[in-house]
């Protein structure tokens, strides 16, 4: 059996990397990566390609920046013509960037069979560009994987068989501990965020890039104002995605003097860095996770999350971006006044190994 594995954004590479290891560890099945160059800086791509052990891609597909239509339309393409040379017989799409809306339509529009990992999971929110994802990958995937309880709800409801659904837990949160794990034997001096760490005691991690927090100057102008108040009382740093560095620089935006604003870090460097944050501010959906698998306070700069047991029985909570309820909460959190959470069910580091069993049957 021949799969094809696809990556294509900085928040995939994460998320294969369990799976490749859990494939590695059998021989029934046989596997090839295709990075979409949708992320093409060192820093957004090749990182990770290198921190956390990922063979290098077999097909690269160049895809680059553009409109959405333009970056899914040159992933489509590419992707197409290395399936009809290479046809797998499975492909397995992550997440729910562009990369995985486009090749999943490809594959299955080539009848071949799809998987999802992390299906399910709904913002029922249409003006972000990834429940547009979600929701067509879905739609037409076959073997759905899913990390929590309201995922396979929402599936059940839309008219999936059972069968089709595999609650395995979060490959995301496999990476996760086996990154904890070598970190742990690992000199961190060398990384560019050591001296931050040792001359602040205690700090706030900040990472923000949806288009709806940073695309205009409004919004982005107010969410920094919030930022410069809490940065007062603690210290924040912000490794900053290209989107957002570009939006600071066309609008103008200085950061307050308490604003440490960094380059993109790898993913060991950023784990070292927020795993021992006083709390984190974000609007990644990836960060909610991990944060509440670690027990982190997490403050989530949007009005809804497609990942609710990370509110439920995790350590975050939405403040949208209300200055008023960003700051009550900040408040809570230095006050040591915050939910501790739980780590979710099958959140234990095997999901991987799950996901590579369902497949092998
Ligand atoms: C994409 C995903 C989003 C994910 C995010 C993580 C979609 C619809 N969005 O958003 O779900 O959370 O990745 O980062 O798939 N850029 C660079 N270098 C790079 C990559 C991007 O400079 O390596 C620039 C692009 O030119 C563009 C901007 O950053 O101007 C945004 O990149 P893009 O890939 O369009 O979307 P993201 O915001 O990264």
């Amino acid at each position: 059996m021949k799969v094809f594995l696809i990556a294509g954004a900085r928040p995939n590479f994460m998320k294969i990397a369990p799976i490749a290891r859990a494939f590695d560890k059998q021989n029934q099945i046989n596997y090839k990566i295709i990075h979409t160059g949708q992320h093409y800086d060192q820093n957004m791509s090749d990182v990770f390609f290198e921190e956390l052990g990922i063979q290098q891609p077999d097909y690269h597909l160049g895809a680059g920046g553009g409109t959405h239509a333009q970056q899914t339309a040159k992933i489509m393409t590419g992707f197409e013509e290395i399936c009809e040379k290479d046809r797998p017989d499975l492909v397995i799409v992550v997440g729910d960037v562009n990369s995985t809306l486009a090749c999943s339509i490809v594959a299955k529009k080539m009848h071949i069979k799809v998987a999802h990992v992390e299906a399910g999971l709904r913002s029922f929110d249409l003006s972000m560009p990834e429940e547009i994802n979600r929701m067509v990958t879905d739609s037409i995937s076959d073997l759905f994987f899913v990390t929590e309880e309201q995922g396979m709800t929402n599936l059940l409801k839309e008219g999936k068989s059972r069968d089709q659904l595999h609650f395995v837990g979060h490959v995301m949160i496999d990476n996760l501990f086996y990154q904890l794990d070598k970190l742990k034997k690992m000199d961190t001096t060398t990384f560019p965020t050591t001296q931050f760490k040792q001359t602040h005691p205690e700090y706030g991690v900040v990472t923000l890039h949806r288009p709806s927090n940073v695309d205009t100057k409004e919004s982005l102008v107010s969410i920094f104002e919030t930022l410069a108040i809490i940065s007062e009382t603690l210290p924040l740093i912000f490794p900053i995605h290209p989107r957002t560095r570009k939006n600071m620089e066309a609008f103008n935006i200085e950061p307050g003097p308490n604003i440490k604003l960094t380059e993109p870090l790898s993913y060991m460097a950023f784990l070292n860095l927020w795993k021992d944050a006083k709390l984190a501010l974000t609007d990644s959906g990836g960060l909610q996770e991990e944060t509440t698998a670690l027990g982190i306070p997490c403050l989530t700069i949007r009005d809804n999350t497609e990942r609710p047991i990370t509110v439920t029985q995790g350590t975050n909570e939405l403040v949208g971006t209300s200055k008023k309820k960003i700051l009550e909460s900040f408040k809570k959190i230095m006050n040591n006044d915050w939910k501790t959470g739980q780590c979710p069910k099958f959140w234990d580091g095997n999901a991987a190994e799950r996901i590579v069993k369902v497949i092998e049957n």
